[in-house]
């Protein structure tokens, strides 16, 4: 059975990266990469995703993720400057993506919002090729997991975008492109001071309802109650969207939906988790 957790590493020679996550770190061997200190200006990942791609040319906003410094291991680092040429896509928000031309073909497309480290999007991919997905992050560690994953499962249906998801659905989406929209266990900024950076909220929907398609589906899952109901609330209210539960409410856990890093971390902490499945509404 194929494995979706870490991608495989490789050990790519010269490679100025740590060679475990943070808290797995073992003693450095002499087979181990040398770190090099970048000149100032020296990017990361020459041929890999940018540090800021969408840069200062678009205002200042509330984020919903938290800038962090991030370690990539060797063979994260590997892929993102080996495979991000054929699998990544740099959110710069300087054109509208033609997205049959991304993924040559008119498949279905599915847009995800955080992948993490990547796993069950690689899942996904895999078992539904005929549809592809346009799987966002800024975190470089999960990039280069999912880019290693891409590779060796052979996945032609997705791409890894690099920055942030509301610049590349107001920027370098064209109206009704997307089939579809996954968002699962997004940050959930449990402080009151931090609700505002909440990603699912009136504002983001009136966005996405005009990138989805009539007809698309909406799955959400959180196993953060509070913000399962701000969930609830905001998707019900918002007149582009019906509930695909006849009663409303949130939605059984579809058997399609692999279970992710952050929901077994939630799973362990004894938390509840809840799926919702809406539909942009045909008019
Ligand atoms: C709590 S993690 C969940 C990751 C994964 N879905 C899982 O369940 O394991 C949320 C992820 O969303 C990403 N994220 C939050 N807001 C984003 C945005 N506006 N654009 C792109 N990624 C974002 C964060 O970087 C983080 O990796």
């Amino acid at each position: 059975m194929s494995d979706f957790r870490n991608a495989p590493e490789a050990a790519p020679p010269g490679v100025p990266v740590s060679s475990g996550t943070p808290g797995e770190q073992g003693p450095r061997t002499s087979g181990d990469p040398v770190p090099h200190a970048r000149a100032k200006g020296e990017p990361r990942f020459p041929e890999g995703p940018k540090p800021d791609p969408a840069g200062s040319h678009f205002e200042r906003r509330i984020r919903s993720f938290q800038p962090r410094r991030s370690r990539v291991t060797t063979g994260q680092a590997e892929a993102l400057r080996r495979l991000w040429p054929q699998w990544g896509l740099d959110i710069d928000g300087q054109r509208v993506i033609d997205l049959a031309e991304l993924f040559g073909n008119d498949h279905p497309v599915v847009l995800e919002i955080g992948f993490g480290m990547g796993e069950a999007t690689a899942q996904m991919a895999a078992a539904d090729p005929d549809t592809n997905i346009v799987a966002v992050d800024v975190h470089t560690p999960g990039q280069g997991n999912l880019l290693n994953l891409a590779e060796h499962h052979g996945l032609s249906n997705v791409r890894v975008g690099n920055g942030d998801a509301i610049i590349l659905l107001r920027e370098m989406l064209a109206p009704d492109s997307l089939d579809g929209l996954r968002v699962y266990f997004p940050d959930p900024w449990p402080k009151k001071r931090h609700h505002k950076r909440r990603l699912i909220q009136p504002a983001f929907l009136d966005l996405a309802a005009t990138r989805l398609k009539p007809g698309a589906l909406v799955h959400c899952a959180t196993d953060w109650e509070p913000y399962a109901e701000q969930m609830l609330d905001v998707l019900t209210a918002h007149p582009e969207f019906e509930n695909t539960q006849p009663g409303g409410g949130f939605a059984p856990r579809p058997a399609h939906r692999p279970l992710t890093r952050f929901e077994g971390q939630g799973l362990d902490k004894g938390h509840v988790v809840n799926d919702l499945l809406f539909r942009r509404v045909q008019r």
